[in-house]
């Protein structure tokens, strides 16, 4: 079969691209192989510029041949020289501390030169790839000084990266502070779970076919199960990870985002405004549970010491900088209500945790089942079970389960499956996930961005559990071995219904 290549674009604006955070981890993994892939893709700009921002002293040299080194340990594809040589001679350097004022006049002069260069027509892209303590003071000498400011028909754009606040009052305080210095349609909240795209094509799923969307609803889905499992262990993040736990890390932002693409209400055109307030409805119809019903329904387990496969993985609370009688949670699982007419006894289970025994991001809808009476007289025991499975990663595909009548002379009834998988069909180099956003956040398209009630939705969900677990204590926090399905509790959470999770570790992706 002939594959269907991607699509091209036309290269952004001219701009110029300025990275807070320049020496850091996310630009050397992320930030650089994706602008190298933007790059030779053809949809940079010629008039383009990077000027990188960090602390460490660096001549511009120097920091070219940092990025140059990142870019030929992190590349995803193969990487062409001249497209590097290229890239790089646009990039310069401006050291300095995120919180000192001098840092943005040097930073002002640099643009200043920079832009009369490289004809960027005063078009500014800020990207904070920083730990999230200097979004704010960084926001804050962006907004206050000229260099944020749009004028004379240039745009200024600021990119910000997770953890958007640590619960409900610090995400509404740092949007509060972010929008008395810029406005709403300046500022794009990462998250990069809308770079891929499996995670897009959700939308497409289930609105650009008539097949789903009608039986979309509480008349024909049984439940819904939102899988993020990961088998990395917390490993070097002890630090950040402690103070934040897998409910703050994954929830609020990642899990929230395929939960709302799958129980918003069709927007009424594609674009950002109403795409993002369907998804911002959505979250704000969530059941607020009281502090009983948010400890009945959630599980936070902590992974403790197993060998996995060939390796030993000590308990969570050996890990470095991690407190030895931590309670922070590596394992969590909700239940969540909707309160509309849509979703109105539909429960949505979602669960993500780490060091687990396989790595898998699916959402899974199980439609209700058929009734049996047909087959009572028969030999048939039972239906097989009917599950649409979008399956985010690894594995790229949608499955689809029913039941198939086995061959032969008696009626026999076996569960079997449809699969489409991105690789038969389309021919798409690999990404990062971050070049779509660049690109987007380039021409102005903020659909993949998260708005600021967007953001204050999902930590108003999280916020009953985090509060109903700060009450607890160390009461309720269940353990589960390293290289685990999670812990037991979790399975109970829907045995209670009358329901089983779907195996993290199977033989298909979609089986
Ligand atoms: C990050 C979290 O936002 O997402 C990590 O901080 C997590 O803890 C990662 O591992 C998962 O992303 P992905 O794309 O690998 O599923």
């Amino acid at each position: 079969m002939n594959k269907i290549p991607a699509n091209v674009a036309p290269p952004a604006g001219p701009c110029c691209l300025v990275i807070f955070g320049a020496s850091g981890d996310l630009t050397h993994r992320l930030l650089v192989p994706a602008l190298y892939n933007l790059a030779a893709g053809g949809l940079l700009p010629d008039a383009f510029a990077i000027i990188g921002v960090a602390r460490r002293e660096m001549s511009n040299d120097a920091f070219r041949s940092d990025l140059a080194q990142a870019l030929r340990r992190f590349a995803i594809r193969g990487i062409d020289e001249r497209i590097i040589g290229r890239l790089l001679a646009r990039a310069t350097y401006v050291n300095g501390d995120a919180d000192d004022p001098s840092t943005y006049e040097r930073l002002d002069r640099e643009l200043a030169q920079v832009e009369r260069a490289c004809a960027t027509g005063g078009n500014r892209l800020f990207y904070l790839a920083t730990s999230p303590s200097a979004f704010a003071p960084i926001s804050r000498h962006l907004g206050r000084s000229s260099v944020a400011r749009e004028e004379d028909g240039a745009w200024r754009r600021l990119i910000i990266e997770k953890p958007f606040g640590t619960d409900l009052a610090s995400a509404q305080a740092l949007n509060r502070e972010l929008l008395g210095l810029l406005e709403e349609h300046q500022i794009y909240r990462i998250d990069h779970y809308l770079g891929k795209e499996t995670v897009q094509n959700i939308l497409v799923l289930r609105f650009a076919n008539g097949l789903f969307e009608p039986i979309w609803n509480r008349d024909h889905i049984d439940h819904v199960q939102i899988t993020v499992a990961e088998t990395l262990t917390v490993g070097r993040r002890g630090r950040f990870y402690d103070a934040t736990g897998a409910l703050r890390d994954m929830v609020p932002n990642h899990l929230f985002q395929l939960f709302s693409l799958v129980a918003m209400e069709p927007p009424s055109r594609f674009e950002a405004h109403a795409v993002r307030s369907e998804k911002a409805e959505a979250l704000d119809a969530v059941h607020v549970p009281s502090e009983a019903d948010a400890l009945r329904d959630s599980v936070r387990a902590q992974y403790v010491a197993a060998r996995v496969g060939d390796n030993e993985v000590e308990d969570y609370r050996r890990t470095a900088d991690v407190s030895p009688d931590s309670t922070t949670e590596t394992y969590v699982a909700l239940k969540l209500m909707i309160d509309n007419w849509r979703w109105a006894g539909v429960p949505f289970y979602l669960r993500t945790g780490k060091a687990l025994k396989s790595k898998r991001t699916e959402v899974a809808i199980k439609f209700k089942q058929a009734p049996f009476a047909m087959f009572r007289d028969t030999p048939v025991d039972r239906l097989a079970q009917n599950f649409l499975v979008i399956s985010i990663q690894p594995d790229e595909c949608i499955g689809l389960q029913f039941s198939a009548k086995v061959p032969g002379p008696v009626i026999a009834i076996s569960g079997v499956g449809m699969t489409f998988k991105y690789q038969d069909y389309f021919d798409a180099a690999p990404s990062t996930g971050y070049e779509t956003l660049i690109y987007d956040c380039m021409i102005g398209d903020a659909i993949l961005f998260q708005r600021a009630d967007g953001v204050e939705a999902g930590w108003r969900v999280v916020q009953p559990f985090l509060d109903a677990w700060r009450g607890a204590g160390p009461n309720g926090l269940a353990l589960y071995e390293a290289g685990s399905e999670g812990p037991n509790e979790a399975d109970q959470l829907l045995a209670r219904d009358g329901r089983r999770w779907r195996p993290i570790a199977r033989p298909g992706a979609v089986s």
